[in-house]
Protein backbone atom coordinates (compact mmCIF):
# COMPACT_ATOMS: atom_id res chain seq x y z
CA UNK A 1 0.00 0.00 0.00
CA UNK A 2 2.99 2.40 0.61
CA UNK A 3 4.34 2.46 -2.70
CA UNK A 4 1.37 3.26 -4.31
CA UNK A 5 0.18 5.92 -1.65
CA UNK A 6 3.84 7.73 -2.74
CA UNK A 7 2.60 6.99 -5.89
CA UNK A 8 -0.42 8.60 -5.87
CA UNK A 9 1.01 11.77 -4.41
CA UNK A 10 4.12 11.95 -7.15
CA UNK A 11 1.62 11.83 -9.80
CA UNK A 12 -0.75 14.38 -8.08
CA UNK A 13 2.44 16.41 -7.94
CA UNK A 14 3.17 16.32 -11.42
CA UNK A 15 -0.22 16.72 -12.28
CA UNK A 16 -0.88 19.79 -10.44
CA UNK A 17 2.00 21.63 -12.11
CA UNK A 18 0.79 20.59 -15.47
CA UNK A 19 -2.67 21.54 -14.46
CA UNK A 20 -1.32 25.20 -13.47
CA UNK A 21 0.80 25.96 -16.39
CA UNK A 22 -2.04 25.34 -19.16
CA UNK A 23 -4.41 26.78 -16.68
CA UNK A 24 -1.54 30.22 -16.96
CA UNK A 25 -1.12 29.68 -20.09
CA UNK A 26 -5.11 29.83 -21.20
CA UNK A 27 -5.97 32.82 -18.85
CA UNK A 28 -2.63 34.77 -20.02
CA UNK A 29 -4.33 34.90 -23.31
CA UNK A 30 -7.92 35.90 -22.10
CA UNK A 31 -5.32 38.70 -19.86
CA UNK A 32 -3.61 39.70 -23.37
CA UNK A 33 -6.77 40.24 -25.12
CA UNK A 34 -7.89 42.61 -22.32
CA UNK A 35 -5.09 44.37 -22.69
CA UNK A 36 -5.16 44.80 -26.62
CA UNK A 37 -8.95 45.61 -25.89
CA UNK A 38 -7.94 48.33 -23.80
CA UNK A 39 -4.82 49.41 -26.14
CA UNK A 40 -7.87 49.54 -29.07
CA UNK A 41 -9.42 52.47 -26.56
CA UNK A 42 -6.44 54.65 -26.74
CA UNK A 43 -7.25 58.34 -28.08
CA UNK A 44 -4.39 61.66 -29.29
CA UNK A 45 -6.51 64.46 -28.52
CA UNK A 46 -5.15 67.72 -28.83
CA UNK A 47 -1.46 65.81 -28.91
CA UNK A 48 -2.69 64.70 -25.38
CA UNK A 49 -2.87 60.58 -24.78
CA UNK A 50 -6.50 60.02 -23.55
CA UNK A 51 -8.32 56.70 -22.59
CA UNK A 52 -12.06 56.92 -24.05
CA UNK A 53 -12.73 54.26 -21.90
CA UNK A 54 -16.95 54.64 -20.92
CA UNK A 55 -18.47 53.54 -17.58
CA UNK A 56 -20.32 50.68 -18.90
CA UNK A 57 -16.66 49.35 -20.88
CA UNK A 58 -14.71 50.39 -17.89
CA UNK A 59 -17.45 48.06 -16.13
CA UNK A 60 -17.04 45.29 -18.32
CA UNK A 61 -13.22 45.73 -17.80
CA UNK A 62 -13.10 46.13 -14.23
CA UNK A 63 -16.34 43.68 -13.07
CA UNK A 64 -15.36 40.03 -12.68
CA UNK A 65 -18.07 37.61 -11.02
CA UNK A 66 -14.90 35.97 -8.98
CA UNK A 67 -11.72 37.85 -9.54
CA UNK A 68 -10.67 41.13 -9.86
CA UNK A 69 -9.37 43.18 -12.62
CA UNK A 70 -7.01 46.43 -12.61
CA UNK A 71 -5.64 48.42 -15.62
CA UNK A 72 -3.50 51.57 -15.52
CA UNK A 73 -1.97 53.64 -18.65
CA UNK A 74 0.61 55.65 -19.42
CA UNK A 75 2.48 57.59 -21.80
CA UNK A 76 5.93 57.53 -22.88
CA UNK A 77 6.75 59.71 -20.42
CA UNK A 78 5.65 57.66 -17.51
CA UNK A 79 2.78 59.86 -16.77
CA UNK A 80 -0.33 57.93 -15.70
CA UNK A 81 -3.65 58.94 -18.57
CA UNK A 82 -5.96 56.16 -17.05
CA UNK A 83 -6.57 53.74 -14.20
CA UNK A 84 -4.32 52.45 -10.97
CA UNK A 85 -1.52 54.52 -10.54
CA UNK A 86 0.00 52.27 -8.16
CA UNK A 87 -0.47 49.42 -9.79
CA UNK A 88 3.01 47.47 -10.16
CA UNK A 89 4.78 47.87 -13.13
CA UNK A 90 6.91 45.28 -14.91
CA UNK A 91 10.82 45.62 -14.78
CA UNK A 92 11.64 47.77 -17.56
CA UNK A 93 12.11 46.11 -20.87
CA UNK A 94 12.27 47.59 -24.37
CA UNK A 95 10.53 45.08 -26.67
CA UNK A 96 6.86 45.07 -27.63
CA UNK A 97 5.97 41.83 -26.63
CA UNK A 98 3.58 41.23 -24.09
CA UNK A 99 5.02 41.21 -20.83
CA UNK A 100 3.71 38.67 -18.20
CA UNK A 101 4.52 38.94 -14.79
CA UNK A 102 3.07 37.95 -10.79
CA UNK A 103 3.37 40.95 -8.17
CA UNK A 104 1.51 41.78 -5.44
CA UNK A 105 -1.13 44.52 -5.03
CA UNK A 106 -4.11 45.61 -2.47
CA UNK A 107 -2.72 42.56 -0.63
CA UNK A 108 -3.48 40.08 -3.24
CA UNK A 109 -1.34 37.96 -5.55
CA UNK A 110 -1.68 39.24 -8.79
CA UNK A 111 -1.25 37.79 -12.92
CA UNK A 112 -0.66 41.38 -15.19
CA UNK A 113 0.68 41.62 -18.60
CA UNK A 114 1.93 45.04 -20.16
CA UNK A 115 2.40 46.08 -23.58
CA UNK A 116 3.74 48.43 -25.26
CA UNK A 117 1.41 50.31 -28.04
CA UNK A 118 2.47 53.14 -30.60
CA UNK A 119 -0.81 55.73 -30.44
CA UNK A 120 0.24 58.31 -32.50
CA UNK A 121 -0.72 57.13 -36.24
CA UNK A 122 1.93 60.10 -37.33
CA UNK A 123 4.57 59.51 -35.05
CA UNK A 124 5.25 55.88 -35.01
CA UNK A 125 8.31 56.66 -31.87
CA UNK A 126 5.30 57.49 -29.49
CA UNK A 127 4.38 53.99 -27.38
CA UNK A 128 1.95 53.93 -24.61
CA UNK A 129 2.43 51.46 -21.90
CA UNK A 130 -0.90 49.24 -21.01
CA UNK A 131 -1.09 47.25 -18.27
CA UNK A 132 -3.74 44.69 -17.28
CA UNK A 133 -3.93 42.18 -13.85
CA UNK A 134 -5.97 40.00 -12.23
CA UNK A 135 -5.85 38.33 -9.05
CA UNK A 136 -5.29 34.47 -9.09
CA UNK A 137 -8.21 33.14 -7.87
CA UNK A 138 -10.03 31.77 -11.30
CA UNK A 139 -6.75 30.36 -11.42
CA UNK A 140 -6.23 28.71 -8.55
CA UNK A 141 -9.49 27.14 -8.33
CA UNK A 142 -9.57 25.72 -11.65
CA UNK A 143 -5.84 23.98 -11.18
CA UNK A 144 -7.59 22.62 -8.18
CA UNK A 145 -10.53 21.16 -9.75
CA UNK A 146 -8.28 19.65 -12.41
CA UNK A 147 -5.99 17.96 -9.65
CA UNK A 148 -9.20 16.88 -7.73
CA UNK A 149 -10.38 14.96 -10.62
CA UNK A 150 -7.54 13.26 -11.94
CA UNK A 151 -6.67 12.30 -7.95
CA UNK A 152 -9.95 11.18 -7.74
CA UNK A 153 -10.01 8.88 -11.05
CA UNK A 154 -6.41 7.37 -9.74
CA UNK A 155 -7.80 6.65 -6.21
CA UNK A 156 -10.25 4.58 -7.72
CA UNK A 157 -7.79 2.96 -10.34
CA UNK A 158 -5.61 2.14 -7.38
CA UNK A 159 -8.70 0.71 -5.23
CA UNK A 160 -9.63 -1.48 -8.39
CA UNK A 161 -6.21 -2.51 -8.96
CA UNK A 162 -6.16 -3.58 -5.26
CA UNK A 163 -9.34 -5.86 -5.05
CA UNK A 164 -8.10 -7.41 -7.98
CA UNK A 165 -4.87 -8.02 -6.59
CA UNK A 166 -6.52 -9.34 -4.09
CA UNK A 167 -9.08 -11.23 -5.54
CA UNK A 168 -6.18 -12.72 -8.13
CA UNK A 169 -3.55 -13.91 -5.41
CA UNK A 170 -6.62 -15.28 -3.31
CA UNK A 171 -7.63 -17.32 -6.45
CA UNK A 172 -4.03 -17.87 -7.44
CA UNK A 173 -3.53 -19.05 -3.74
CA UNK A 174 -6.42 -21.66 -3.82
CA UNK A 175 -4.26 -24.74 -5.05
CA UNK A 176 -1.98 -24.31 -2.31
CA UNK A 177 -5.14 -24.19 0.49
CA UNK A 178 -6.10 -27.67 -1.15
CA UNK A 179 -2.27 -28.96 -0.76
CA UNK A 180 -2.36 -28.15 2.40
CA UNK A 181 -5.83 -30.19 3.77
CA UNK A 182 -4.14 -33.08 1.40
CA UNK A 183 -1.27 -32.47 3.96
CA UNK A 184 -3.18 -31.81 7.02
CA UNK A 185 -5.14 -34.76 6.64
CA UNK A 186 -2.57 -37.19 6.26
CA UNK A 187 -1.13 -39.24 9.01
CA UNK A 188 2.01 -39.20 10.09
CA UNK A 189 2.26 -42.71 8.66
CA UNK A 190 1.71 -41.77 5.19
CA UNK A 191 4.77 -40.88 3.68
CA UNK A 192 3.72 -41.49 -0.05
CA UNK A 193 4.07 -38.70 -2.87
CA UNK A 194 1.58 -36.00 -2.71
CA UNK A 195 -0.51 -35.71 -5.94
CA UNK A 196 2.30 -33.99 -8.35
CA UNK A 197 0.36 -33.78 -11.97
CA UNK A 198 -2.96 -32.42 -10.58
CA UNK A 199 -1.16 -29.58 -8.77
CA UNK A 200 -1.00 -26.13 -10.71
CA UNK A 201 2.19 -25.36 -12.91
CA UNK A 202 3.41 -22.72 -10.46
CA UNK A 203 3.67 -24.84 -7.64
CA UNK A 204 4.75 -28.58 -9.12
CA UNK A 205 8.36 -27.75 -8.06
CA UNK A 206 7.77 -26.90 -4.91
CA UNK A 207 5.34 -30.48 -4.78
CA UNK A 208 8.16 -32.15 -6.73
CA UNK A 209 10.85 -31.08 -3.75
CA UNK A 210 8.45 -32.02 -0.89
CA UNK A 211 8.13 -36.08 -2.80
CA UNK A 212 11.44 -36.03 -3.34
CA UNK A 213 12.06 -34.77 0.58
CA UNK A 214 9.06 -37.55 1.40
CA UNK A 215 11.16 -40.18 -0.24
CA UNK A 216 13.94 -39.69 1.74
CA UNK A 217 12.40 -39.89 4.90
CA UNK A 218 10.80 -43.06 3.84
CA UNK A 219 14.16 -44.43 3.39
CA UNK A 220 15.92 -43.00 6.17
CA UNK A 221 12.83 -44.69 8.39
CA UNK A 222 12.76 -47.81 6.14
CA UNK A 223 16.65 -48.19 7.04
CA UNK A 224 15.91 -47.52 10.74
CA UNK A 225 13.42 -50.15 10.71
CA UNK A 226 15.68 -52.59 9.29
CA UNK A 227 18.36 -51.64 11.73
CA UNK A 228 16.03 -52.41 14.54
CA UNK A 229 14.60 -55.36 13.79
CA UNK A 230 19.17 -56.38 12.78
CA UNK A 231 19.33 -55.29 16.42
CA UNK A 232 17.01 -56.78 18.13
CA UNK A 233 17.81 -60.17 16.34
CA UNK A 234 21.39 -60.09 17.10
CA UNK A 235 20.16 -59.48 20.79
CA UNK A 236 17.98 -62.13 21.19
CA UNK A 237 20.44 -64.83 19.85
CA UNK A 238 23.04 -64.12 22.63
CA UNK A 239 20.39 -63.92 25.35
CA UNK A 240 18.93 -66.95 24.12
CA UNK A 241 22.52 -68.90 24.14
CA UNK A 242 23.19 -67.14 28.07
CA UNK A 243 19.68 -68.83 29.00
CA UNK A 244 20.48 -71.72 27.30
CA UNK A 245 23.86 -71.53 29.03
CA UNK A 246 21.97 -70.74 32.92
CA UNK A 247 19.66 -73.46 32.13
CA UNK A 248 22.53 -75.92 31.30
CA UNK A 249 24.37 -75.14 34.58
CA UNK A 250 21.84 -75.80 36.72
CA UNK A 251 21.03 -79.03 35.66
CA UNK A 252 24.91 -80.68 36.01
CA UNK A 253 25.43 -82.88 38.60
CA UNK A 254 29.56 -82.53 39.08
CA UNK A 255 31.07 -79.13 39.89
CA UNK A 256 33.41 -78.87 36.59
CA UNK A 257 30.27 -79.72 34.62
CA UNK A 258 29.25 -76.58 36.20
CA UNK A 259 32.10 -74.72 35.89
CA UNK A 260 32.41 -74.96 32.24
CA UNK A 261 28.55 -74.28 31.82
CA UNK A 262 29.49 -71.35 34.14
CA UNK A 263 32.47 -70.47 31.58
CA UNK A 264 30.24 -70.36 28.21
CA UNK A 265 27.53 -68.62 30.41
CA UNK A 266 30.36 -65.68 30.87
CA UNK A 267 31.67 -66.19 27.51
CA UNK A 268 28.51 -65.28 25.57
CA UNK A 269 27.59 -62.25 28.57
CA UNK A 270 30.76 -60.55 27.11
CA UNK A 271 29.29 -60.99 23.62
CA UNK A 272 25.62 -59.53 25.02
CA UNK A 273 27.42 -56.69 26.51
CA UNK A 274 29.81 -55.97 23.69
CA UNK A 275 26.95 -55.79 20.99
CA UNK A 276 24.82 -53.08 23.22
CA UNK A 277 28.35 -51.22 23.83
CA UNK A 278 28.26 -51.12 19.64
CA UNK A 279 24.64 -50.38 19.61
CA UNK A 280 25.08 -47.81 21.89
CA UNK A 281 28.47 -46.48 20.16
CA UNK A 282 26.43 -46.29 16.76
CA UNK A 283 23.51 -44.59 18.29
CA UNK A 284 26.17 -42.30 19.41
CA UNK A 285 27.59 -41.48 16.06
CA UNK A 286 24.68 -40.98 14.32
CA UNK A 287 24.15 -37.84 12.76
CA UNK A 288 21.35 -36.83 15.12
CA UNK A 289 23.32 -37.88 18.06
CA UNK A 290 26.91 -36.78 17.15
CA UNK A 291 25.52 -33.00 15.64
CA UNK A 292 25.04 -32.14 19.49
CA UNK A 293 28.50 -34.13 21.04
CA UNK A 294 31.16 -31.39 22.23
CA UNK A 295 33.72 -30.65 19.89
CA UNK A 296 36.95 -29.33 20.56
CA UNK A 297 40.30 -28.89 20.03
CA UNK A 298 41.88 -32.92 20.07
CA UNK A 299 45.35 -34.11 20.31
CA UNK A 300 44.98 -37.57 18.14
CA UNK A 301 48.62 -38.48 18.71
CA UNK A 302 47.50 -38.73 22.66
CA UNK A 303 44.21 -40.66 21.53
CA UNK A 304 46.23 -43.34 19.38
CA UNK A 305 48.97 -43.30 22.26
CA UNK A 306 46.41 -44.11 25.05
CA UNK A 307 44.47 -46.57 22.68
CA UNK A 308 47.33 -48.57 21.55
CA UNK A 309 49.15 -48.86 25.30
CA UNK A 310 45.25 -50.09 26.49
CA UNK A 311 45.28 -52.55 23.97
CA UNK A 312 48.44 -54.14 24.63
CA UNK A 313 46.99 -57.19 26.84
CA UNK A 314 44.91 -58.00 24.16
CA UNK A 315 47.52 -57.76 21.71
CA UNK A 316 49.56 -60.00 23.61
CA UNK A 317 46.85 -62.62 24.26
CA UNK A 318 46.93 -63.01 20.35
CA UNK A 319 50.57 -63.12 20.10
CA UNK A 320 50.20 -59.63 17.97
CA UNK A 321 53.18 -57.14 18.07
CA UNK A 322 50.69 -53.73 18.02
CA UNK A 323 53.01 -50.29 18.24
CA UNK A 324 52.37 -47.04 18.04
CA UNK A 325 53.96 -45.14 15.19
CA UNK A 326 53.46 -41.10 15.42
CA UNK A 327 55.47 -37.97 15.60
CA UNK A 328 56.22 -37.26 18.98
CA UNK A 329 54.05 -33.86 19.77
CA UNK A 330 51.10 -33.37 19.13
CA UNK A 331 48.49 -33.05 16.23
CA UNK A 332 45.34 -31.29 16.61
CA UNK A 333 42.69 -31.25 15.07
CA UNK A 334 38.54 -30.18 15.87
CA UNK A 335 36.56 -33.18 17.17
CA UNK A 336 35.14 -34.83 20.63
CA UNK A 337 37.71 -37.36 22.15
CA UNK A 338 35.07 -39.78 23.56
CA UNK A 339 34.15 -40.63 19.71
CA UNK A 340 37.28 -40.65 18.52
CA UNK A 341 38.74 -43.05 21.05
CA UNK A 342 36.12 -45.21 19.66
CA UNK A 343 37.15 -44.89 16.39
CA UNK A 344 40.37 -45.69 16.73
CA UNK A 345 39.05 -48.86 19.20
CA UNK A 346 36.78 -50.04 16.66
CA UNK A 347 39.92 -50.22 14.09
CA UNK A 348 42.57 -51.78 16.50
CA UNK A 349 39.95 -54.52 17.47
CA UNK A 350 39.56 -55.58 14.09
CA UNK A 351 43.06 -55.34 13.18
CA UNK A 352 43.86 -57.64 16.41
CA UNK A 353 40.53 -60.15 15.63
CA UNK A 354 41.62 -60.61 11.97
CA UNK A 355 45.43 -61.04 12.13
CA UNK A 356 47.00 -64.38 12.84
CA UNK A 357 49.32 -64.96 15.62
CA UNK A 358 52.68 -63.77 14.93
CA UNK A 359 51.77 -60.12 13.03
CA UNK A 360 52.46 -56.76 13.34
CA UNK A 361 49.59 -53.83 13.81
CA UNK A 362 51.11 -50.60 14.00
CA UNK A 363 48.93 -47.20 14.68
CA UNK A 364 49.90 -44.33 13.35
CA UNK A 365 49.52 -40.21 12.90
CA UNK A 366 50.93 -38.51 10.23
CA UNK A 367 50.09 -34.70 8.71
CA UNK A 368 50.92 -32.35 6.30
CA UNK A 369 50.63 -28.46 6.12
CA UNK A 370 46.71 -29.20 6.31
CA UNK A 371 45.42 -32.73 7.12
CA UNK A 372 46.12 -35.20 10.03
CA UNK A 373 45.66 -38.63 9.07
CA UNK A 374 45.85 -41.64 11.45
CA UNK A 375 45.84 -44.83 9.96
CA UNK A 376 45.91 -48.64 11.62
CA UNK A 377 47.74 -51.27 9.73
CA UNK A 378 48.14 -54.71 10.33
CA UNK A 379 49.37 -57.74 7.85
CA UNK A 380 46.45 -60.27 7.90
CA UNK A 381 44.11 -61.30 5.57
CA UNK A 382 43.13 -57.77 4.29
CA UNK A 383 40.00 -56.88 3.01
CA UNK A 384 39.66 -58.04 -1.16
CA UNK A 385 39.21 -54.21 -3.12
CA UNK A 386 35.60 -55.51 -4.32
CA UNK A 387 34.37 -55.74 -0.39
CA UNK A 388 35.86 -52.96 0.27
CA UNK A 389 32.76 -50.12 0.28
CA UNK A 390 30.40 -53.49 1.78
CA UNK A 391 32.30 -53.85 5.02
CA UNK A 392 31.39 -50.55 6.18
CA UNK A 393 27.42 -51.60 6.05
CA UNK A 394 26.37 -51.99 9.37
CA UNK A 395 26.04 -56.04 10.09
CA UNK A 396 27.87 -56.92 7.09
CA UNK A 397 30.65 -59.42 7.90
CA UNK A 398 33.15 -60.93 5.28
CA UNK A 399 31.59 -64.49 4.35
CA UNK A 400 35.21 -66.28 5.61
CA UNK A 401 35.61 -65.08 8.66
CA UNK A 402 34.86 -67.32 11.52
CA UNK A 403 35.65 -65.00 14.73
CA UNK A 404 32.99 -63.31 16.43
CA UNK A 405 31.13 -59.94 15.92
CA UNK A 406 28.30 -58.15 15.25
CA UNK A 407 29.59 -56.17 11.98
CA UNK A 408 28.70 -52.71 13.47
CA UNK A 409 32.76 -51.59 13.90
CA UNK A 410 33.24 -50.47 10.80
CA UNK A 411 30.03 -48.59 10.51
CA UNK A 412 30.91 -46.64 14.01
CA UNK A 413 34.01 -45.72 12.22
CA UNK A 414 32.69 -44.29 9.36
CA UNK A 415 29.62 -42.42 11.05
CA UNK A 416 32.36 -41.28 13.65
CA UNK A 417 34.66 -40.18 10.55
CA UNK A 418 31.33 -38.24 9.09
CA UNK A 419 30.89 -36.57 11.89
CA UNK A 420 34.10 -35.43 12.18
CA UNK A 421 34.00 -34.40 8.15
CA UNK A 422 36.71 -36.60 8.07
CA UNK A 423 37.73 -38.82 4.61
CA UNK A 424 38.10 -43.07 5.38
CA UNK A 425 39.83 -45.13 3.26
CA UNK A 426 40.81 -48.89 3.03
CA UNK A 427 43.95 -50.21 1.36
CA UNK A 428 46.36 -52.69 1.37
CA UNK A 429 48.97 -52.98 3.86
CA UNK A 430 52.98 -51.36 3.10
CA UNK A 431 54.08 -54.79 2.30
CA UNK A 432 51.30 -55.34 -0.30
CA UNK A 433 49.13 -57.77 2.34
CA UNK A 434 47.25 -57.26 5.00
CA UNK A 435 45.00 -53.78 5.80
CA UNK A 436 45.55 -50.23 6.12
CA UNK A 437 42.26 -48.38 7.05
CA UNK A 438 43.05 -44.33 7.07
CA UNK A 439 41.23 -41.30 8.46
CA UNK A 440 42.01 -37.68 7.02
CA UNK A 441 41.56 -34.74 8.87
CA UNK A 442 41.56 -31.45 8.90
CA UNK A 443 44.61 -29.92 10.93
CA UNK A 444 43.88 -26.94 13.49
CA UNK A 445 47.44 -25.97 14.23
CA UNK A 446 50.58 -26.28 12.52
CA UNK A 447 51.79 -28.08 15.69
CA UNK A 448 55.24 -29.00 16.75
CA UNK A 449 56.13 -32.49 15.00
CA UNK A 450 59.23 -34.69 16.04
CA UNK A 451 61.31 -37.57 14.57
CA UNK A 452 59.29 -40.39 13.04
CA UNK A 453 59.67 -43.47 15.24
CA UNK A 454 58.27 -46.58 16.10
CA UNK A 455 58.01 -46.90 19.29
CA UNK A 456 57.05 -50.07 20.23
CA UNK A 457 54.87 -50.27 23.13
CA UNK A 458 55.06 -53.60 23.29
CA UNK A 459 56.42 -56.76 21.51
CA UNK A 460 55.52 -60.21 21.05
CA UNK A 461 55.16 -62.80 19.51
CA UNK A 462 56.11 -66.47 19.18
CA UNK A 463 59.93 -66.73 19.17
N1 LIG B 1 41.76 -55.45 9.75
C1 LIG B 1 40.94 -56.25 9.06
N2 LIG B 1 41.44 -57.29 8.38
C2 LIG B 1 40.64 -58.11 7.67
N3 LIG B 1 39.29 -58.00 7.61
C3 LIG B 1 38.74 -56.99 8.27
C4 LIG B 1 39.52 -56.06 9.03
N4 LIG B 1 38.69 -55.17 9.57
C5 LIG B 1 37.44 -55.51 9.17
N5 LIG B 1 37.45 -56.59 8.40
C6 LIG B 1 36.31 -57.23 7.76
O1 LIG B 1 35.26 -56.35 7.72
C7 LIG B 1 34.11 -56.89 8.38
C8 LIG B 1 33.36 -55.77 9.07
O2 LIG B 1 34.08 -55.28 10.16
P1 LIG B 1 33.33 -54.66 11.38
O3 LIG B 1 32.37 -53.68 10.84
O4 LIG B 1 34.32 -54.17 12.34
O5 LIG B 1 32.48 -55.82 11.96
P2 LIG B 1 32.96 -57.06 12.84
O6 LIG B 1 34.37 -56.85 13.20
O7 LIG B 1 32.06 -57.07 14.00
O8 LIG B 1 32.76 -58.25 11.98
C9 LIG B 1 34.65 -57.88 9.32
O9 LIG B 1 33.70 -58.90 9.58
C10 LIG B 1 35.85 -58.41 8.58
O10 LIG B 1 35.45 -59.44 7.67
MG1 LIG C 1 34.94 -55.20 14.18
Amino acid sequence: MLPLSLALICSALVVYKLASDFVTEAYDRALYDSALDLSRRLRLRDGRLTVDLPPAAADMLEIDDIDRVYYAVRNDDGNLVGGAADLPRPQPSENRRPDYYYARYLGQGMRLVALRVPYDPDNETMFAQVIVGETLIRRRLLAEEILVAVALSQLVLIAMICISVYLGVGHGLLPLGRLRAQIEARSHRDLTPLDEPRTPREVRPLVHAINELLQRLQRAIVSQQRFIADAAHQLRTPLAGLRTHAELALREQDLAGVRERVRALMHATDRSARLAHQLLALALAEPEASATAPMSAVDLVAIARDVTAEWVPQALAHQLDLGLAAAAGSLRIRGNAVLLRELVVNLVDNAICYTQPGGQITVDVQHDAATVTLSVEDDGPGIPPGDRERVFERFQRLAENRTEGCGLGLAIVREIAQAHAAEVRIGDGASGKGTRVSIRFARIDAGNSGALTRQTAAASGPG
